[in-house]
């Protein structure tokens, strides 16, 4: 096991060979979890003011849950859908958008994010592990769709296909990725340069291996996360800030 440094402050030297090792590097593989949008607005689940401390998942995020009560499991989602639609992307979200532009086809990026805000801030390669709670997916047919604007919004949405009753497209506890989503994430990681894992607890599989998976096949690990992580001690370096804080910390000043 490789070990981490648990704070930025007094180890400058770990900070500038990330910053080195970023700048050259041909292939990145970013994943992200809420703590990237937590500065934009977006509640995290597990700190102290997470989701899951005022929410029990067992009522809201997984299929038994929806199958028992699937119009108190669809207002709290709408709910979520009308706030994270309210949220603008932050710096960090923009800066992995200039990091893409300039690493180009080796660019990966992995998010457990649901709240589109990657791709509002212009990333492309990217996969939503997790669904994306502005969609709907068909409980009948299985087709993805949009849901309406949030301010029209009153759910359960029905499919514009066959009529049927939709469900929220995000993954639930208990279920499987959309499929190919962590292949081609375990491809990416595997074959990292760097590696770069922001704001996430590291504590939700698959997920939460693939920063180990990209150390064990050699890449360099960065971790942006202002507490430490079972992730932390496979860092190369730790950076114990916030993602804005942290993403700025790594690119300087590039746009
Ligand atoms: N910047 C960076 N990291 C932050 C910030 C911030 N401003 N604020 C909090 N964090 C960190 C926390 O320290 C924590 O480690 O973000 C992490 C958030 O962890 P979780 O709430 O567990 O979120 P995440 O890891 O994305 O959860 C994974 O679990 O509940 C499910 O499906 C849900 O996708 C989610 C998955």
């Amino acid at each position: 096991m490789k070990f981490g440094v648990y704070a930025y402050t007094g180890s400058m030297s770990n900070l500038n060979t990330a910053q080195a090792r970023l700048a050259r590097a041909r292939r990145v593989a970013v994943l992200t979890g809420a703590g990237i949008s937590q500065p934009s607005g977006i509640p995290t689940f597990r700190d102290a003011a997470g989701l899951w401390k005022d929410f029990d998942l067992e009522e809201y995020a997984t299929p038994s849950a929806y199958a028992r009560n699937p119009k108190k499991v669809w207002e709290w989602y709408a709910w979520r859908y009308q706030n994270v639609m309210q949220a603008q992307p932050n710096r960090a979200h923009v800066l992995l958008a200039v990091l893409e532009q300039r690493v180009g086809e080796g660019f990966f990026l992995a998010t457990q994010n649901v709240d589109s805000l990657h791709s509002r801030a212009g990333s492309i390669r990217l996969v939503e592990l997790h669904g994306n709670i502005a969609r709907g997916r068909c409980e009948r047919c299985g087709e993805r769709f949009p849901l309406p604007d949030p301010t029209q919004f009153v759910p359960p949405p029905y499919c514009p296909g066959c009529g049927a009753r939709g469900r929220p497209d995000v993954v639930w506890f208990g279920e499987l990725l959309p499929p190919g989503a962590y292949e081609q994430a375990e491809r990416a990681f595997t074959q990292a340069e760097v590696a770069l894992v922001v704001g996430t607890s590291a504590e939700v599989e698959p997920a939460a291996s693939l920063g180990r998976l990209a150390s064990l096949n050699g890449a360099y690990l960065i971790e942006i996360n202002p507490n430490p992580t079972p992730l932390s001690s496979w860092a190369d370096c730790s950076l114990r800030m916030g993602a804005v804080e942290g993403m700025e910390a790594l690119m300087g000043g590039s746009d």
